[in-house]
């Protein structure tokens, strides 16, 4: 992937330092934030330009989230927010969109597309950067970045501490980039899931669990994740009961979880399923500060595309 760009389509280029200081930048801009939005009601930038904002697939939190930052750092978002009355509608390839688009002279683009497109040869061939907002199966870097951050601000280090994945691992883009965001920051992972939702091949570093109980016990912070139905077989329906029944964290399991350790979810969730509504109230559930956050990581990625150290 060449670096030139600053593109981000994975982390595998990210060294610890850069992720150090992205998100103390980000931590910066929240300071920032807080304290300028409170007492003025006045937060922006100068306008820089335009950005587009592609999602090919389904989103809320990311879309806004990067349509958030976009505003914040002094873009106008353009957004394609599926191919519902675009051209695509009449046999545009997705291809033939960006590159029209491109035509426009954004100063950067924002993707979500699933595993058909291929990201890199289109990084390729862009003009400017290109960040990857969830691809297919493949990672949702920024997404991991946020989980990061929010752990980050609880934890202080993720050094040694044990993030627990419990869920559709397999279908999972953030688990992907949360693999290799451990890498560099030093965490171990573990998953918890029935056999349906994992993957074929589970690297030797990583801590299987087949006992919720167990696995409460052993991590810092759980991650459920959503049990991707749209990516099922029907005939993997049936378990959505059985998998409440062992895997869904409820207030009765969270009796096993570490009275400092914090319960996350990258959204959107299906309560009831992978996660009860009265979860929301346990003070160590960080779910909606992930989504508070993320705009502030996106914008310091952002604005570090375009070095721009305005606003700190
Ligand atoms: C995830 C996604 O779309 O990749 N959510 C998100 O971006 N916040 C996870 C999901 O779809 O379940």
């Amino acid at each position: 992937m060449p670096s030139c760009k600053n593109s981000l389509l994975n982390l595998t280029n990210f060294d610890k330092s850069k992720v150090d200081s992205l998100f103390s930048k980000a931590l910066k801009l929240k300071e920032n934030f807080n304290k300028h939005q409170l007492s003025t009601g006045v937060y922006h930038s100068g306008y820089k330009g335009t950005a587009a904002l592609l999602f090919f697939e389904p989103s809320t939190r990311t879309r806004f989230s990067f349509e958030a930052a976009c505003s914040r750092a002094g873009f106008h978002p353009l957004i394609l927010d599926g191919g519902i009355g675009t051209s695509i509608e009449k046999g545009e390839t997705l291809q033939d969109t960006i590159f029209n688009i491109q035509a426009m002279r954004p100063l950067f683009f924002v993707i979500r597309c699933n595993d058909q497109l291929d990201l890199e040869q289109i990084e390729k061939q862009l003009k400017v950067p290109l960040i990857n907002a969830g691809w297919g199966q493949r990672g949702h870097p920024t997404q991991a970045l946020l989980d990061g951050l929010t752990l980050f601000e609880k934890l202080k280090s993720l050094q040694n501490k044990n993030i627990l994945f419990v869920g559709d691992i397999k279908h999972s883009r953030v688990v992907s980039s949360h693999l290799e965001l451990s890498k560099k920051l030093g965490y171990n992972i573990g998953f918890c899931a029935p056999m349906e939702f994992l993957p074929a091949h589970i690297d030797k570093n990583i801590q299987s669990f087949t006992r919720l109980e167990s696995a409460l016990n052993w991590c810092d912070a759980v991650i459920t994740l959503r049990v991707q139905k749209e990516r099922h077989d029907n005939e993997n329906i049936f378990l959505l009961e059985d998998y409440r029944e062992n895997f869904g964290i409820s207030k009765a399991s969270l009796k096993n979880l570490k009275s400092e350790a914090v319960i996350m979810h990258p959204g959107p969730v299906n309560y009831g399923v992978e996660i009860e509504l009265e979860v929301l109230n346990d003070s160590r559930c960080l779910i909606l500060n992930q989504v508070e956050n993320g705009v502030f990581l996106r914008e310091a990625l952002i604005r570090n595309i375009f070095n721009d150290e305005v606003g700190l």
